[in-house]
């Protein structure tokens, strides 16, 4: 049976206004429903629902569920120590009615009152919504959707993707707007929050004192981003599928290795490792099997959708060789990005999908990007042009017809870059493979100088014929999948640094399904769009360290 993911004409838009629950309600739990525990409410603090609630990693039969209790989300959360009962619902209407099912977890002090509930048994491409009780208090309704069945003749798929949301850098006006969308989840490709010390002349301020290092310090630091009701509204309105770059730990961390390995031991990098990463794991709808587990945590995994896509999640960091600091050692093959591991489970999975498309969910750019003009040459070898000579052999395998259209997603750049990917950038004889879309962010950077942008990169570009379109402004991006062509749209908001915005649809790009690369189909006369007036801000942005602004 043909089918579409989805294309729903409701309009969901989440209760979640700060996590304030709706008063005392009592829910009555339905004839098959396990037990409920009777809540130690009256000893419990009030406002426990601060962070809203959240799903993700969607299954044709399950879902992720997500809230934390959290009464004083900047103080460590502010829970007793010990163990407090959690009610889950879930159903297939707002009012919870239909198919409704409904039990019972703890939300346990070691996990900082997170809760994950794997919920299973649910049909197949069906909207559903979601909400906790703890004690009195009755969390917002989220909104979520399971996958099509693995075999679903699927003809349209939508989703959205959007990475790097630094705080201090502006407020979440594109969440605004994604909200309104017509999307089956959002991926969120990495740098959900910065680690950044608190800088007073930013557009909002980090908490804290300093950078986080121990988990009471990213759990504040991950409270406050979830605070944000613009962020917390998109997470109850879609699932997420997430995985992190650098800023959830350490700028440009590799492994064991932290951004300045003299001013942090192996000792205490890994002690930070872990704290990071368990913060992580708290606050986002993920899957037992990404409960970290000693310095590790899985997050490369994968999602199908029908017979249309898979959904491949990287995870760079986490295995990657340290980084490169001549173009020479850049060439090395003894540098992996993913691990051997992670690269044998990417040609394997990829090769078998059986999907008509591959899609990478990524950290950073793949597209070989030259950050000077002329002959001279200057690369982030953070990125893929760090670890050529394994980006070279997974380019050659996504273009040996063993595996079907592949499109990478990717963050970190703080800027759009549509891309065609090829085995050797160099080499103008070398065949186009597959499309990159590197969306921008959605605050990191604030708003940008689009002039400055244009006339360091235009020059560039001019040298770089597998670039094919871009810009610095900020958003996030819409895809539309089919069985013939993804056709994606870059949705622009003209401020940051207010607390509301406009969007546009700026540009739109397609791939043809059996033609590697991607085109520009539609884009707006080039003019400076972001707000001109209006307050300025500093802004410290890990891009800039090219010649911008
Ligand atoms: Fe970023």
């Amino acid at each position: 049976m043909a089918q579409s993911y989805p294309i729903s004409r409701r309009r969901f838009v989440g209760a979640a206004t700060a996590g304030l629950a709706a008063g005392p309600m009592l829910l009555t739990p339905d004839g098959a429903a396990s037990p409920v525990p009777s809540p130690a409410g009256k000893t419990l603090p009030r406002g426990l629902f601060t962070l809203g609630v959240a799903s993700g990693d969607p299954t044709p039969d399950g879902i992720v569920l997500w809230t934390r209790l959290a009464p004083r989300p900047l103080s460590g959360g502010g829970m007793p120590n010990r163990g407090v009962q959690v009610e889950w619902e879930i159903a297939e209407d707002e009012r919870f009615t239909r198919g409704r099912r409904v039990a019972s977890v703890t939300a346990h002090p070691l996990h900082g009152h997170a809760v994950h509930v794997e919920v299973a048994g649910l049909r197949p491409d069906t909207e559903y919504f979601y909400r906790f009780r703890a004690g009195q208090e009755l969390s917002p309704t989220g909104r979520t959707r399971t996958a099509p069945e693995a075999t679903a003749d699927l003809r349209r798929l939508r989703f959205a993707f959007a990475s790097c949301q630094d705080y201090e850098s502006g407020y979440y006006t594109a969440y605004q707007h994604l909200v309104q969308e017509d999307i089956a989840f959002v991926a969120f490709l990495g740098d959900y929050i910065y680690e950044g010390a608190p800088n007073t002349a930013a557009a909002r301020v980090h908490e804290g004192t300093g950078e986080p290092y121990s988990l009471r310090e990213y759990r504040n630091r991950h409270a406050q981003y979830r605070s944000d009701p613009d962020l917390q509204r998109a997470h109850a309105t879609f699932p997420w599928i997430v995985t992190f770059d650098d800023h959830e730990l350490d700028n440009n961390w590799a492994d064991e290795i932290p951004q300045d390995p003299a001013l942090q031991s192996p000792a205490a990098f890994r002690s930070r490792r872990r704290a990071a990463f368990q913060a992580y794991y708290e606050h986002m709808p993920l899957r037992r099997a990404s409960v970290p587990s000693g310095l590790d945590m899985r997050l490369h995994r994968r999602l199908r959708f029908g017979s249309l896509a898979t959904l491949h999640v990287l995870d760079t960091r986490q295995y990657r060789s340290d980084q490169p600091t001549t173009l020479a050692a850049a060439e090395s093959a003894a540098l992996t990005m993913t691990g051997a591991d992670q690269e044998r489970w990417l040609v394997d999975g990829m090769r078998a999908s059986g999907t008509a498309w591959n899609l990478l969910a990524n950290q950073v750019m793949w597209a070989t990007n030259d950050r000077k003009a002329g002959p001279e040459q200057v690369y982030d070898f953070d990125n893929w042009d760090g670890y050529r000579a394994q980006r070279k052999r997974l380019l050659q395998f996504f273009g040996s017809g063993q595996v079907s259209n592949t499109v990478v997603l990717t963050g970190d750049r703080h800027c759009t870059w549509v891309c065609d990917l090829k085995p050797d950038f160099n080499d103008p004889a070398s065949p186009v493979v597959a499309a990159e879309i590197t969306g921008t962010s959605i605050t990191s950077g604030g708003n940008p100088n689009t002039a400055s942008f244009h006339a360091a990169y235009d020059p560039i570009m001019a040298e770089s014929p597998h670039w094919k379109y871009i810009d610095n402004q900020r958003g996030y991006m819409v895809c539309d999948l089919s069985p013939d062509r993804l056709v994606s749209s870059l949705r622009l908001v003209d401020t940051v640094w207010a607390q509301s915005a406009t969007v546009r649809s700026a540009a739109e790009f397609v791939v043809e399904s059996g033609r590697p690369g991607i085109a520009v189909s539609h884009q707006e006369a080039r003019a400076p769009r972001m707000l001109a007036t209006g307050p300025r801000f500093a802004v410290k942005d890990d891009q800039d360290s090219h010649p911008l602004r």
